[in-house]
């Protein structure tokens, strides 16, 4: 039974890389790359893989079925619909793992079930009954999901969820499928279903956001503040469409305010970056550079203003170290913007010990390069003090 208000609650990281992440166009991992993300995910202390969809395709069901071989200390989850052979075939993917899940989900909102499914809503209330039943013969550990939750008449979603944890689900997800919900709504949902819903301590509240607005991440923070205690994410935040919540974002927001998220998850962050840089070649999904946590420019600085206060100290333009997420330090970057400090650092840096009037030329000369030029690179530098020295 999940106790969802023990001290600096734990809260599960539920990576859906693999998954959720593949599914985006164009996203698609081998086998082998696969295998090399799920362990990576698994050192990196991810609570739950999922895995993938082994109904899918015999290259799904073959990538998790090695998957839960191979990881020795996550949960690996497998997804399927509601129909029993989905379930089915989940249930014998993850088989060999050593913390097997089956994570099963049908859509519970009025446009979903009128237009997808084409179904009544007391029919649909039999599936979740009938799927949760069918995966608890095959697991102890079974996730349902509400799939486009947010948008799901209140009772009906209480009346679903009531059901699931009766037939035996033991997480319950409340998927934001659109990234339509907003922070203050998605909290509040979450407080009135647990509420709600008898037996609901039973099972632990799960929030999966999509990032059509931008809002997946302080989405997922507010579900859990409303009281879940699993969050599903991506690395790189890669997902159907706009993507998912991504999974460094959340953990380094949990780590740098923990005064205003008081949770603990047990990421290794330092291999944050390794991670991202594993799935952007393994997807060849490039990371934007100002992408937040793992992003080229998120320990840059280049304009004068900054560099100068990076030089006297680094929380002066750093609210995390970048050792944290793994990089090595943080790059004062040469540029039209940078000033007398960054590149006296940087001439040190390269071993050049220049009188204070040699500086000042060098100086005036970097400035013009800098109008011709958008990277300046060492052997520039190399250059500009060459031609200076040789003057003299
Ligand atoms: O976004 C979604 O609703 C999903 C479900 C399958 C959990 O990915
Ligand atoms: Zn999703």
């Amino acid at each position: 039974m999940a106790d969802q208000n023990t001290a600096k609650d734990r809260v599960l990281i539920f990576d859906t890389t693999l998954r959720d992440g593949e599914q985006c166009p164009g996203a698609t991992m081998t086998l082998g790359e696969k295998l090399e993300v799920a362990e990576l995910l698994d050192t990196m202390g991810v609570d739950i893989i999922e895995a993938g969809f082994p109904i899918a395709s015999i290259g799904d069901f073959e990538a998790v079925s090695k998957i839960a071989s191979l990881v020795k200390n996550a949960t690996v989850a497998g997804l399927s619909r509601a129909a029993h052979k989905d379930i089915d075939r989940a249930a014998e993917a993850v088989r060999h793992a050593a913390r097997p899940r089956i994570h099963t989900f049908l859509s519970t909102s009025p446009v979903h079930m009128k237009f997808k499914l084409q179904l009544e809503p007391e029919a649909v209330l039999e599936h979740v009954i009938s799927s949760v039943t069918r995966a608890r013969n095959h697991v102890d550990d079974v996730e349902w999901s509400a799939e486009d939750g947010t948008r799901t008449e209140f009772d009906f979603l209480c009346r679903c969820v009531e059901a699931a944890i009766k037939a035996g689900a033991t997480t319950i997800n409340i998927p934001d499928t659109v990234g339509y919900t907003t922070p203050e709504e998605y909290r509040d949902l979450f407080v009135k279903v647990r509420e709600n819903v008898p037996n609901s301590d039973k099972a632990v509240f799960s929030v999966h956001c999509h990032n059509d607005l931008g809002m997946a991440v302080a989405n997922s923070l507010a579900g859990v503040a409303g009281g879940a205690r699993q969050i599903e994410c991506t690395i790189n935040g890669i997902g159907e469409r706009a993507g998912n919540a991504a999974l460094e974002e959340i953990v380094m927001a949990i780590r740098t305010r923990n005064d205003a998220f008081p949770y603990e998850t047990g990421i290794v962050t330092e291999m944050l970056t390794k991670a991202s840089k594993a799935v952007a070649h393994a997807t060849s999904f490039p990371v934007q550079y100002n992408k937040a946590i793992v992003g080229r420019n998120a320990f840059a600085h280049e304009s004068g203003i900054h560099q100068d206060g990076m030089l006297k100290h680094t929380q002066t333009y750093e609210i995390m170290t970048p050792e944290s997420v793994g990089v090595s330090k943080t790059s004062l970057v040469l540029g039209k913007h940078s000033g007398r400090a960054a590149l006296k650092n940087k001439l040190e840096e390269m071993g050049y010990e220049l009188s204070d009037n040699q500086f000042q030329d060098v100086f005036v000369r970097f400035k013009a390069l800098t109008d011709r030029k958008k990277t300046i690179y060492d052997e520039d530098l190399e250059a500009l003090v060459d031609e200076k020295l040789a003057e003299a």
